[in-house]
């Protein structure tokens, strides 16, 4: 529906920022959103977490989102609406690339400057070093 949507709200000549919208999740598919890089489909990473005085390494699969590795590994991690709008999970990227769908992609011009990801929506390409929120280990 956004697909559709999306457009049509351009036509309309206002700014992008007034608008809401509301997902419910991250696409489980990430290799059929454009531009995903396909030579990583199916590969694992390793995410060093960074959390307060604490890291630990993870392993996480490229068609997973980091939030979904980080929670898997006990860690727990800030999150709400796990679909890239909050911007509750705001992480930032030290080492490594992400791959973010389009939809997913709501990051203030400022985050995506000094490379803040959001974890929920973001899925790793190479192994990764991240600092999140918080002190939960
Ligand atoms: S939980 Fe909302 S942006 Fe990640």
């Amino acid at each position: 529906m956004y697909k559709f949507l999306k457009p049509e709200i351009e036509k309309l000549g206002l700014p992008e920022r007034l608008f809401r919208r509301k997902l419910i999740d991250v696409t489980k598919t990430p290799w059929e959103c454009e531009g995903y890089p396909q030579e990583v489909k199916g590969k694992q990473f390793t995410i060093t977490v960074r959390q307060g005085p604490q890291e630990c390494s993870i392993p996480a699969n490229a068609d997973e989102p980091v939030l979904v590795a980080i929670e898997r590994a006990g860690i727990k991690a800030p999150s709400r609406c796990r679909a890239g709008e909050c911007g509750w999970c705001r992480s930032r990227l030290l080492v490594g690339t992400v791959f973010i769908p389009q939809e997913n992609e709501m990051r203030r011009w400022a985050d995506v400057h000094y490379g803040y990801i959001h974890p929920c929506c973001s899925f790793p390409t190479s192994d990764l070093t991240i600092e999140i929120p918080g002190e939960f280990f």
